[in-house]
């Protein structure tokens, strides 16, 4: 945490940016303390970017191919992370799986979210996944990355009901939606210092 106290936060991405979004809109009406030190997208077309750049953040574009291997793909990451006085590495539909290279340089301290509850409906296509499965019930996790996908502590979940004629993008309009909200909460625990982690189990103190 920087001396005034305002976490420094880094978000990956990889497409729309709408949680990046959130993000922005909660740090500029001064509802949580931090500062986006710089935005870290796959693909030099999302508009991610180009929300980042409307609000004067930096973007920088990491493409798949520019690197010769996943390894050398986060160490390059970390570097920058690092030079940047990152606390906390927010994925925001980053379509990447990290290495033991990024997760043991920022151990409990990179946040992803996913479209379902977890442990339900693990991987791509999750509203999809868990339309065809038939569940009265599906929603959001927002978890600490760990080694496996999408297997990590779980943060906080939010629930939507899933309604007769949903389609895929219906559900993920309403879960979308869930996110937004989730995510923003689930960083200020973060930077309020209330998470802590006993095993797998995270504890939030009131
Ligand atoms: C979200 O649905 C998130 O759950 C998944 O990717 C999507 C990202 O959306 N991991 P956006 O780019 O933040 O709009």
């Amino acid at each position: 945490m920087s001396k005034k106290n305002i976490c420094r936060l880094a978000v990956l991405v990889s497409g729309n940016g709408s949680n990046l979004q959130t993000i922005i809109d909660h740090i500029e009406a001064g509802k949580l303390k931090a500062e986006i030190t710089c935005v870290i997208s796959n693909k030099a077309d999302a508009y991610a970017l180009e929300r980042a750049s409307r609000h004067g953040i930096e973007g920088i574009v990491h493409a798949n191919s520019d690197f010769a291997d996943r390894r050398s793909y986060d160490a390059r990451t970390v570097d920058i992370l690092k030079e940047r006085k990152v606390d906390l590495v927010v994925l925001a539909g980053f379509m990447r799986i990290l290495t033991d290279v990024m997760i043991g340089a920022f151990p409990n301290r990179i946040m992803n979210i996913h479209p379902a509850l977890l442990p339900s409906f693990k991987g791509l296509h999750a509203q999809q996944q868990a339309l065809d499965y038939g569940v009265r019930y599906s929603g959001c996790t927002i978890h600490f990355v760990d080694s496996g996908t999408d297997t990590g502590p779980i943060i906080m979940q939010s629930v939507v009901p899933v309604e007769q004629n949903d389609t895929e993008d219906t559900l993920s309009a309403k879960i979308q939606k869930a996110e937004h909200k989730t995510y923003v909460a689930a960083i200020k625990l973060f930077i309020e210092g209330k998470i802590t982690i006993d095993n797998r189990r995270v504890l939030i103190a009131d």
